[in-house]
């Protein structure tokens, strides 16, 4: 009971702490109160979205198509995304039991949290990794454990470290290929290893696959290219692929026992998903090929560039990302804090995320997001040079 605020408030407990509130949205809250800023802060990037996808939403808001769906998706998104997921990734799922639309891929984590965890669980999550999962697993009663990321020419996962973490309290493993913030990626055969193992001790594998597109070295490793789904959650999102954050729908796939209880949650909380995005992205995305290949590409290339820069300023040590869209650069040689850091180059004129953020490894790190122009990049970067050369 809170005794301090009126009544009947004083009659609720928290269900939230609001000292956990995201660090990033803070961050992101200073950022936007400073001026002449070239932001590679948020995870969104910064070109536009396909333009046949935005047409085929002014279509759909033009003909009726502003009205609820069905809570798992309309029919032909399902259908269509079984499509995508078998040309890209050689994956065959029942589009009618397999899919949810949801709202992001935030809901689809959210929604397989509530119905795989329970109290006293463990989760193994990435360090460095994306830590908004850290309070999902919280708000169901789970704890958190890491498993390393390994920086050696590039960030990689080595499978070794999740399998030695795997015990009897171990519920759900999460893995996200290319990963937030660093880039890394798992070997396909590495990955395998994980899953089966998982499966023998009663164990999910929660794969987390929503920079799928942005893969530099090679092909994305999908958990989808396994031949089943009874331990494997694929949590997957239109939000980064076409640059459509805002729209806030992404999906899952997954066993369709699962789906059913995702699907019976999903009824009483956000009902269904934003239904225009629903019926453009139908239309759309068994035709995006261009489109992927084109901000795949330059993506690598900012990437490379950043890379090549930061590497040649004394003291710093950039390794390059084998897919996603950030760098996770160390300064540590310059200057220890990942805040000082931030606030250099935010007086700089360039906003980034401290790497503290992402995990016991961010010290004299920051997150930088390269999805954007290659002028706006390149500007950015002359930006970060001035602050440390
Ligand atoms: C690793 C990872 N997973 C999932 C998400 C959720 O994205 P959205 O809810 O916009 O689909 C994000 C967003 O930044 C992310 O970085």
């Amino acid at each position: 009971m809170t005794t301090d605020l009126p009544f009947p408030i004083n009659r609720l407990s928290p269900v939230s702490d609001p000292t956990k509130s995201s660090p990033i949205r803070k961050v992101m809250k200073m950022i936007e109160q400073s001026n002449d800023l070239i932001s590679l802060a948020a995870g969104e990037a910064k070109f536009s979205p396909p333009p046949e996808l935005i047409e085929a939403a002014c279509t759909a808001m033009k003909t009726g198509k502003n009205v609820y769906t069905s809570t798992a998706g309309i029919p032909s998104i399902r259908a269509a995304l079984s499509q995508f997921v078998e040309s890209q990734f050689g994956a065959r799922i029942n589009p009618e039991t397999n899919i949810l639309l949801t709202v992001g891929g935030m809901e689809a984590i959210y929604l397989a949290a509530r119905v795989l965890l329970k109290t006293g669980d463990k989760v193994l999550l990435p360090d460095p990794g994306w830590g908004v999962m850290i309070p999902v697993i919280e708000k169901c009663g789970a704890r958190a454990e890491f498993y390393p990321q390994v920086e050696t020419q590039t960030w990689t996962i080595d499978h070794s470290k999740i399998l030695e973490r795997m015990d009897a309290q171990t519920k759900l493993i999460v893995i996200n290929l290319p990963s937030n913030p660093t880039g890394a990626m798992l070997s396909q055969d590495g990955f395998a290893k994980v899953v089966e193992k998982a499966r023998e001790m009663g164990i999910f594998v929660m794969s987390d696959e929503v920079y799928h597109n942005f893969v530099f070295d090679g092909c994305h490793v999908s958990a989808l290219q396994f031949d089943t789904l009874d331990n494997l959650i694929v949590i997957n999102s239109f939000s980064k692929t076409y640059a459509v954050t805002g729209w806030r729908i992404g999906y899952v796939i997954a066993h369709e026992w699962i789906i059913q209880q995702m699907v019976m949650y999903k009824e009483s909380t956000s009902l269904c998903s934003f239904s225009i995005g629903q019926w453009a992205l139908a239309d759309y995305i068994n035709s995006s090929q261009n489109y992927l290949d084109e901000v795949a590409d330059l993506c690598r290339r900012n990437m490379e560039m950043i890379v090549q820069r930061l590497s040649a300023i004394p003291g710093v040590h950039c390794s390059p990302a084998q897919g996603g869209f950030y760098l996770f650069p160390d300064f540590s040689k310059i200057e220890p804090s990942s805040e000082k850091i931030f606030a250099r180059l935010l007086e700089h004129g360039v906003a980034v995320i401290p790497g503290k953020f992402f995990g016991s490894q961010g010290e004299g790190r920051v997150r930088i997001m390269f999805a954007a122009d290659t002028e706006y990049i390149d500007k950015a970067v002359g930006r970060i040079e001035a602050a440390f050369m």
